[in-house]
């Protein structure tokens, strides 16, 4: 979409959306939540311009996260994820960086402070990236991670989900969330999830199985579309030209 905004004032979060940052049920928010009431400042061209990403920074497989570690596959349900990158008033958001890493198919990171029990998949690394065409659309092919416990409380579960940081067109929309999966038992269960306070918040984070995506004998789909701050529009008289 070649009129998807670039520049402009961003339009102000909406901090009852997204969750509290203090959250004693979600114990290591405790510490890291700021103890002074935050200062708004308007956003500046800092914020409102950002990386621009093109997609010759990519490799062949970089959103391919069954083969991209080693070229042989990854163990696991075999899933394509996909959606749609938009900003608040609906526009779709090309050429931005998606990335993605998530738990192998037994609920367990490549990652050295990762001692949960279950093995390491030779051939999972867990990350990809890829960017958004012009109509803010991205695609990756994974696995469906395993859920995996966590030191919270005494029986704590995190549900299947897959990480996602996003860069907008600013750097004022970045976005770091994280993606369930329809019908998880888990996702309810879950102290981070609980810290959202929105119920209808909590939904757009669950991504709905997409059997229109999935492709016969081979893999599932989900579809999660990410919605970025939008920015304030500038609205102009709709007259013809010479008139
Ligand atoms: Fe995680």
């Amino acid at each position: 979409m070649s009129d998807a905004p670039t520049t402009g004032p961003l339009i102000a979060r909406n901090r009852l959306w997204h969750p509290p940052a203090y959250t004693p049920g979600y114990k290591t928010s405790v510490t890291r939540a700021p103890s002074r009431a935050l200062v708004a400042m308007g956003s500046t061209l800092s914020e409102e311009t950002g990386p621009a990403f093109g997609r010759d920074m990519l490799g062949e497989l970089d959103n391919n996260l069954i083969l991209n570690f080693t070229g042989q596959p990854a163990i696991g349900e075999r899933i394509i994820v996909h959606g749609r990158v938009l900003d608040e008033t609906a526009r779709p958001v090309p050429g931005v960086l998606v990335e993605i890493w998530q738990a192998n198919a037994g609920g367990r990171y490549r990652h050295k402070k990762d001692g949960y029990t279950a093995p390491l998949d030779p051939n999972f690394g867990g990350c990809g990236r890829t960017v958004t065409n012009a109509e803010g659309r991205y695609e990756f092919l994974t696995i469906r991670p395993g859920a995996y416990p966590w030191p919270n409380g005494v029986n704590d579960w995190r549900p299947m989900h897959i990480h996602v940081s996003v860069f907008g067109s600013g750097f004022g929309q970045r976005l770091i969330t994280q993606m369930y999966f329809e019908g998880d038992p888990l996702i309810k269960r879950c102290p981070i999830v609980n810290t959202i306070p929105d119920p209808a918040a909590i939904d757009r984070l669950v991504a709905p199985l997409d059997m229109g995506m999935a492709i016969p004998m081979d893999c599932l789909a989900y579809r999660f579309d990410i919605v970025l701050r939008g920015r304030r529009q500038t609205h102009f008289e709709n007259r013809r030209e010479g008139m």
